[in-house]
């Protein structure tokens, strides 16, 4: 089973958190992935499948189901040979029952299934879901108990939590103190209020206390918000034990290879090994324009391969501006080849 204690991970990003970006940050020191957030109605109506040609396990939306709009047929990817003991799956869910259902479906294949009560957008608390969790204790703490019950023990996967601090720091204790004794293994606190803003810096004033509680209950935690590099994630362990870990989202965002120990890969470089992942794992070709637009600086829209890249309307078309038209500083430098990165095979 995983241990979370003094892991360095990537954080739950819807989109962003895709396989390539996964597997990216895995090459580069992430000791644990997060998927996306995913609903479990939409998992609910998923079906595993084997895919051989990539050596994924693909979870597809079943044919005559209505599709929730905005989505594709393909609900969640692993690649298992990579994400083996290292992927933990994020629930979106305000309802116990749901929850099992959904995590039954991709227990076997991930390592740990995570409860999302942190996201604070409409699209999460409207249905409450994410942050809104916070304002149900009992809720999140029936859904926690029935996921350890009836996924966990039996499939022998760790169930865990992402809360954000709530406005008043005895209420965040207490909601702890409660959330420690659902049969979790791991809570990560993202140290900033649903209120605050991503750009805003985090408050860690009383981590230490909420350290105490987990550990006491024997339960590990993992502190976000803020987190910029594998130093300051070295700094926060000196700082509130070496057995905590730390989660990044925005930094990874830009450049997944963030969690290496002698720092991050140059964008240009970064944005190769990227886009080979891409090819390798056939990821579409929307969300990679879309996490590319992130990676790639573009100032005032003049960076030709940002164009060459928004342009495309196919992985091949990406690989070609990527790997072909842009040397390791990110410059142009013109029709060296029409033909797909010379090295990268792309499975269809
Ligand atoms: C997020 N975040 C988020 N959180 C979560 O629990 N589930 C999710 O699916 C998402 N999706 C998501 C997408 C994107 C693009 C971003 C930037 C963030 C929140 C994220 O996991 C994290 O808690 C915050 O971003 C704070 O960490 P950083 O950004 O300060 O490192």
């Amino acid at each position: 089973m995983v241990d979370f204690r003094a892991k360095f991970v990537l954080a739950p990003m819807v989109r962003v958190g895709e396989l390539p970006t996964r597997l990216l940050a895995l090459k580069y020191g992430a000791d644990l992935v997060w998927g996306p957030e995913i609903i479990d109605k939409r998992l609910v109506r998923a079906e595993r499948v084997f895919n051989p040609k990539l050596n994924t396990v693909d979870f597809i939306q079943k044919d005559g189901n209505k599709k929730i709009p905005g989505t594709t047929d393909l609900v969640f990817r692993t690649y298992r040979k990579l994400e083996q003991d290292k992927l933990i799956f994020q629930l979106g869910t305000a309802n116990p029952d749901l929850a099992v259902q959904a995590a039954k479906i991709v227990a076997a294949d991930v390592d740990g299934i995570d409860v999302n009560a942190g996201c604070p957008k409409h699209f999460s608390v409207h249905s409450g879901m994410g942050a809104a969790l916070l304002k149900t204790p009992d809720l999140l703490c029936d859904i926690l108990v029935a996921l350890v019950e009836h996924v966990g023990v039996p499939f022998k996967k760790p169930i865990s939590v992402k809360i954000r601090l709530l406005a008043e720091e005895e209420n965040t204790l207490q909601l702890v103190r409660r959330l420690v004794k659902t049969g979790i293994k791991n809570l990560t606190v993202h140290c900033r209020t649903r209120e605050m803003r991503n750009g805003q810096d985090p408050i860690r004033d009383y981590v230490d206390k909420i350290k105490e509680i987990c550990t006491e209950a024997g339960v590990s935690m993992i502190i976000n918000g803020g987190v910029k590099s594998y130093q300051e994630y070295r700094d926060l362990q000196k700082m509130f034990g070496d057995d905590v870990g730390c989660m990044i989202a925005s930094k990874a965002e830009v450049n997944p290879t963030i969690f290496n120990a002698s720092g991050p890969l140059p964008w240009p470089l970064m944005v190769k090994e990227y886009v080979r992942f891409a090819a390798q794992v056939n990821n579409s070709n929307t969300n990679t324009k879309y996490c590319l637009a992130t990676m790639m600086p573009n100032p005032r829209g003049k960076n030709v391969i940002c164009r060459l890249v928004s342009q495309s309307k196919k992985i091949e078309e990406v690989v070609d501006a990527v790997l072909n038209k842009m040397d390791d500083e990110g410059a142009f430098i013109g029709d060296k080849s029409s033909a797909p990165g010379d090295d990268v095979k792309i499975e269809n």
